[in-house]
């Protein structure tokens, strides 16, 4: 995790494995009416929200004590598909969250993923870059603003979600997966609870507490291999605000303010 990034089609991108995936996906990979992705910034909740959507497609297959994510990560279940290529999929979707909680939480887990030899990476460092746009598939508000105008176009295809709804309010918008993803919740399931199972199952709680997810390592690659457990933090809205500096909250509300004006869209 120390390979410099390449600015390509608008986007920063490591060399070796997201470029040569996309690059991949560009010449081959024949999307299906019926197949789903995902398509999250970096730390916007992606596990999370991988883990719901598995969960949600896959429910009739899998009793809740002998249910898949209790044994295997989120990663895996629900592959990369610019790291793994051959994932399978229908639709868009889009997760996103405040700029100051993912800047924090991207600098934190870069810096568990750096060498030891080499010395820190410095919030002020990723701070200076971020609001460059020079992060990973950054910049961020690119990401955001790209899918936010293809999500009001086509809103049957791309549904556009905030890490903040699904924390205010998990009911609504796994129940919003279910209908997007083409697995609505029968009112016979939501009586049992099954909707609460789900959630229960895929909370950060549970989640970070499983043996898979506190000892097994995602492969990347050949060399790049990150712990499950760096995946897991502390899940909460605006915990970016307890190491950014009053300035820097205040450069990069004004950045986002300024990218989103127009948009319709709030962070
Ligand atoms: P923090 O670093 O703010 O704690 P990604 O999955 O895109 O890498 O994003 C990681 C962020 O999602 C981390 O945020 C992590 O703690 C949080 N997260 C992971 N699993 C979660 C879950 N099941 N529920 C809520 N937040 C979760």
């Amino acid at each position: 995790m120390t390979e410099h990034l390449v600015h390509y089609q608008g986007f920063w991108l490591t060399p070796r494995t997201a470029l040569k995936g996309l690059l991949w996906i560009q010449d081959h990979f024949k999307p299906r009416p019926t197949d789903i992705f995902v398509a999250t910034s970096p730390k916007t909740d992606t596990t999370w929200l991988k883990a719901l959507i598995f969960a949600t497609v896959n429910r009739t297959r899998y009793g809740f004590s002998e249910h898949t994510l209790l044994t295997t990560g989120p990663h895996d279940c629900f592959p990369f598909l610019d790291i793994f290529v051959d994932g399978n999929h229908r639709s868009l979707q889009d997760l996103d969250g405040d700029p100051k909680d993912v800047l924090v939480s991207k600098w934190l887990f870069m810096n568990k993923l750096r060498p030891k030899q080499l010395p820190p990476f410095s919030l002020e460092e990723a701070f200076g870059l971020f609001c460059q746009g020079i992060s990973h598939y950054g910049p961020y508000w690119d990401h955001v603003l790209g899918y936010w105008k293809a999500s009001l176009e086509t809103p049957e295809k791309i549904l556009f979600l905030k890490y903040e709804d699904l924390k205010m309010e998990p009911f609504a918008v796994v129940k919003r997966l279910g209908e997007f993803t083409g697995y609505p919740f029968s009112l016979e399931e939501e009586s049992e609870g099954v909707v609460e199972e789900m959630l229960k199952l895929c909370s950060f709680e549970n989640l970070s507490d499983l043996e898979v997810n506190k000892t097994s390592v995602l492969k990347f690659s050949r060399d790049i291999m990150v712990d499950n457990r760096h995946f897991f933090r502390k899940g909460e809205v605006g915990d970016g605000k307890n190491y950014l500096t009053e300035d820097m909250i205040q450069r990069l509300n004004a950045i986002t303010a300024d990218k989103l004006h127009g948009s319709g869209l709030v962070l």
